[in-house]
């Protein structure tokens, strides 16, 4: 069968991890894709960077953007960042040119998923982001999926790999915050700006996509209330867990009468509740359907290894032909919530 040929922007941490789990599970991949899946172009801004993986057995562009003009590209998978720039530019382009687009940027679906689904859906191509959400966890497909016959009135969870690995590496040793950071940046789960990660924007991020999932509703990256982990110190954790609590970055989604209620905040977990147990770059997600109940997601939320395996699911997806509206129904059916006043909880 023809191959499905793919041009690659983006060679870090993540777009590293493609180029070695497509080498290393190559037959298996093909074999579920019914055709195998090429990696034809890519591109970065440095073509000299020791990377570890072969690269010159790839098309080198020296312009991302342009690997969406690229004759014979069927997909472009995006893993730069940036909620706007080139990004946005090449995520516009590939679906201008009627090509599949593939992302891990949350930054950039929270602002703009909307306008993108827009013109992928009107033209029937997919829009995929599976590695945005809790990196590993196939928590996307879970929800649009399996639980897509269910009214969803709560999501909530763990949704930051940084966050819980700096939590819990402080609350196992009593270490300080900054030495931890560090070594969740050397270990790739930081965002470029890590701000983003302990300022709770990077779960605001997240959370708005799976609420806009969960609920059928518009995206509304602008109505979650955020507070991080920046003011936490040694002292509050150990006092939570003399109380039996320990302390996480929880993000919570809520659909009630009084209309949509989204928040990341640190939370004090009760040790009865499973939050309480996701320990590390480990993330969590818990779905409430009327139908299924209680759904509870957990595995790596960041990484190169698990975010590169959320990637290529969506790859084998698109192989196949199998893919649906990017937000699982049409753009224009998404009602627009009130927003609740998320101040009063
Ligand atoms: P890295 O910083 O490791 O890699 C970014 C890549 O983008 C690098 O190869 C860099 O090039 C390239 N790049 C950056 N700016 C430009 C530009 N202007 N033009 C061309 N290339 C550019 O990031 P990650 O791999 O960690 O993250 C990539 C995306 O995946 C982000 O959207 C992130 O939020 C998301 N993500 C990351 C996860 C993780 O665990 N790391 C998990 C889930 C999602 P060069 O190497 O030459 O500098
Ligand atoms: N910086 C993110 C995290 C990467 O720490 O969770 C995964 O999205």
């Amino acid at each position: 069968a023809e191959p499905l040929k793919v041009a690659l922007a983006g060679l870090g941490t993540v777009g590293g991890g493609v180029i070695r789990l497509l080498d290393a599970n190559r037959a298996l991949i093909e074999r579920r894709a019914g055709r195998p899946i090429e990696i034809v172009a890519v591109s970065a801004r440095d073509r000299n960077k020791d990377r570890g993986v072969d690269i010159t057995r790839f098309q080198w562009v020296d312009d991302m953007t342009a690997l969406a003009e690229i004759e014979g590209v069927d997909a472009v998978v995006e893993l730069i960042g940036g909620s706007d720039g080139p990004a946005l530019t090449l995520a516009r382009k590939t679906l201008g040119a009627g090509k599949a687009f593939i992302t891990a940027n949350k930054a950039m679906i929270a602002h703009h998923g909307l306008s993108l689904a827009q013109v992928a859906d009107a033209q029937d191509i997919p829009l995929k982001f599976e590695a945005a959400v809790a990196g590993g966890i196939p928590v996307i497909k879970g929800i649009r999926e399996g639980a897509a016959a269910n009214e969803i009135t709560r999501v909530y969870g763990i949704l930051n790999g940084t966050c819980n690995y700096i939590l819990t590496t402080m609350e196992k040793d009593g270490r300080d915050f900054t030495e931890v950071l560090g070594e969740a940046q050397a270990l790739g789960y930081a965002e470029s700006d890590p701000s983003f990660d302990i300022d709770g924007v990077d779960a605001a991020h997240k959370l708005s996509i799976l609420a806009s999932l969960s609920f059928g509703s518009a995206l509304t990256f602008d109505g979650v209330a955020t507070t991080g982990i920046r003011n936490v110190i040694a002292a509050d954790i150990s006092e939570a867990q003399a109380l039996g609590f320990r302390v996480r970055l929880v993000g919570l989604a809520e659909e009630g009468e009084a209309g949509l209620f989204q928040r990341v905040h640190p939370c004090l977990v009760p040790m009865s509740h499973p939050l309480a147990h996701v320990t590390g770059s480990l993330n969590a997600v818990v779905a409430e359907g009327n139908f299924v109940g209680r759904l509870f997601f957990q595995g790596a939320g960041a990484g190169d290894g698990p975010t590169a395996s959320a990637v290529v699911a969506d790859l084998i997806d698109v192989a196949r032909n199998e893919y649906g509206p990017a937000f699982a129904m049409p753009v224009e059916s998404l009602a627009h919530p009130e927003r609740a006043d998320s101040g009063e909880r």
